[in-house]
This record gives structure tokens, C-alpha cells and sequence, in this order.
């Protein structure tokens, strides 16, 4: 990578993130928590942290390092970030206790929504000159009883071959390598696109600089991003990975899961062809 003015940086991305985050919650329009949940879970984070304390001894210097490094993370717009890596897996966990059909995982900061609506057999944006293989991924959206879900629609979205993602890194034309393909009237998808990288957590950032210093890695399995949704069906949000790919089985985000491991195969012209079906629960 050039180091130029449009060299994507930590600051950009975190800000991006920070500022994705709250267009979201802003449509969504969150409901009040109520004074119960909010004193039994917050005190439960707190007597954690307290826990920590004690057993590990924590020094005043650490302390003090602590608050830094917070401010830093807060000032940087990272939130997104470290929440999303280090701590969404758990809350999908939790989510999926009751759900049936296709396994999910986490959403990660990078979504975003409104994106181009494609038909069935479709292409992402790419630029002319995009890098990476060519990858065809297919296949058809079903409900739990095995009946085609008509015109489902596949928000998909992920990273460029050098592990960039389009509206975060300043480098990257708006839209590229995201959209919304509509399902045709047997559920059934083609989506032309490239293999992504994978993704590394900015290291110039205050959460790169904890990872660094605590001796971890900073890396994610190459993967795409989906949410496949329907009236009338539970949402899925989920990624796909790749089988053989590099940091598939130590994921620094938690979020991989045997079931969600794809094997493309190579089509003789360069590309390569992953099949994947998805099956959605009923709500009604
Ligand atoms: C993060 C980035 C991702 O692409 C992802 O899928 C999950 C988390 C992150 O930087 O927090
Ligand atoms: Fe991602």
C-alpha cells in the first residue's frame, strides 16, 4: 500500500464506524432500558471488572494507563471496533440460543444499509481493476420446512482483496463490493464478485495498540458478510469463511463456526464457485 493523503487509517475507520453506528440507532429508534436491567447487568460488569482487580492486583500506574487507553478509544471513535471484536461474539451467542435455520454471527462495525438492490444474478461493484479471484457464490434461501423463500434478499457486503472496506476506507469508490440481491421466485442466487482478504484490525489505532501490546494478533479470517431476510421470517446475520484460509481457526473477533466454512472450487477460467443455502425460520 502507497502511503498517499487517501491511505486509510485507524482515525478513518473508527470515525467512519462511530459515525455508521449512530445513523443506525438513529432509524431504528431503541426503546428505554429499563432501571432493573440496567442496575443488574451494569452491576455485573462492574463487579467483573472489580473481580479483575483484585485477583490480577491492578496498580495505581495501571489504573491510570486504563483511563488513557479509554479516552484514546473514545477520542479515535474506535468503540465500534473493540465492541465488535471483542465482545459481539457473546451477544450473538446469546441471540442465537433460540434460533433456528442458518447459524449466525456477528454484524461487525462495517455494515451499512441502503444499498444498490440487485436482481437474483448479479454482480457487486467492483472497479475496473479490481484485485483478487473472481467468485461466484450461488445457491437458494429456504424456510425450515424446506419450501423456496420467494424474493428473499441477501444484503451482502466485504472487504476488497487487500482487507479494505468500501465507505470506511477513504481510498475505496462508495458502494463498492456491497448490495442487495433479490432472490428470484425460487429463493435461488448467483452473486459475481471477488474473494476478499483477510481483515486486520487498524494497528495505528489505540485497539491495534492494545492488541499489540498485549502480544495478541490482530487478524480475521477472510469472510463475507450477510444479513438474508423476509417478511415474515427471522433475519439472519451472518459470515462466511473459507475453508483453508488464514486465521480461521484463531479469529481475533471469536465469530467463526464450522458450520459457516465455504469450499469453493475452481470453474477452469480463473474463478472460483462457492455454493451456500440459507434457511430461515418463520416469525408468523
Ligand atoms: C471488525 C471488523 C470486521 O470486518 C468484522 O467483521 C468484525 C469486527 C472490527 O474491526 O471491529
Ligand atoms: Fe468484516
Amino acid at each position: 500500500m502507497t502511503t498517499t493523503e487517501q491511505s486509510p487509517t485507524a482515525h478513518d475507520s473508527g470515525t467512519s464506524a462511530t459515525q455508521a453506528f449512530r445513523a443506525i440507532r438513529q432509524q431504528s429508534r431503541p426503546g428505554e432500558v429499563s432501571p432493573e436491567r440496567i442496575s443488574a447487568v451494569v452491576g455485573r460488569v462492574l463487579a467483573g471488572i472489580h473481580d479483575a482487580i483484585r485477583e490480577e492486583k491492578v496498580t495505581y500506574d495501571e489504573f491510570q494507563a486504563a483511563k488513557a487507553w479509554l479516552i484514546e478509544v473514545g477520542e479515535g471513535g474506535e468503540w465500534p471496533l473493540f465492541l465488535d471484536v471483542f465482545v459481539e461474539h457473546v451477544v450473538e451467542e446469546v441471540a442465537a440460543e433460540n434460533q433456528q435455520g442458518t447459524k449466525g454471527s456477528i454484524l461487525g462495525p462495517y455494515y451499512l444499509p441502503d444499498q444498490q438492490r440487485l436482481p437474483s444474478v448479479a454482480a457487486l461493484p467492483t472497479r475496473p481493476d479490481e484485485q483478487g479471484t473472481r467468485l461466484v457464490f450461488a445457491g437458494q434461501v429456504r424456510d425450515t420446512d424446506g419450501n423456496p423463500v420467494a424474493g428473499a434478499e441477501l444484503d451482502i457486503w466485504h472487504a476488497d482483496a487487500e482487507g479494505y472496506y468500501s465507505g470506511f476506507a477513504p481510498h475505496l469508490p462508495d458502494g463498492l463490493l456491497r448490495g442487495v440481491v433479490v432472490a428470484d421466485e425460487q429463493g435461488r442466487f448467483e452473486i459475481s464478485t471477488v474473494q476478499p482478504a483477510p481483515y486486520q484490525i487498524p494497528t495505528d489505532g489505540p485497539t491495534g495498540k492494545l492488541i499489540e501490546s498485549a502480544g495478541w494478533h490482530p487478524w480475521r479470517p477472510a469472510h463475507l458478510h450477510l444479513i438474508v431476510r423476509a417478511p415474515g421470517y427471522r433475519s439472519i446475520t451472518t459470515q462466511l469463511y473459507f475453508e483453508g484460509g488464514e486465521w480461521l481457526d484463531s479469529d481475533v473477533a471469536q465469530a467463526t463456526k464450522p458450520e459457516l466454512v465455504l469450499s469453493p472450487q475452481p470453474l477452469g477460467d480463473g474463478r472460483v464457485r462457492s455454493e451456500y443455502d440459507f434457511v430461515l425460520e418463520r416469525t408468523r
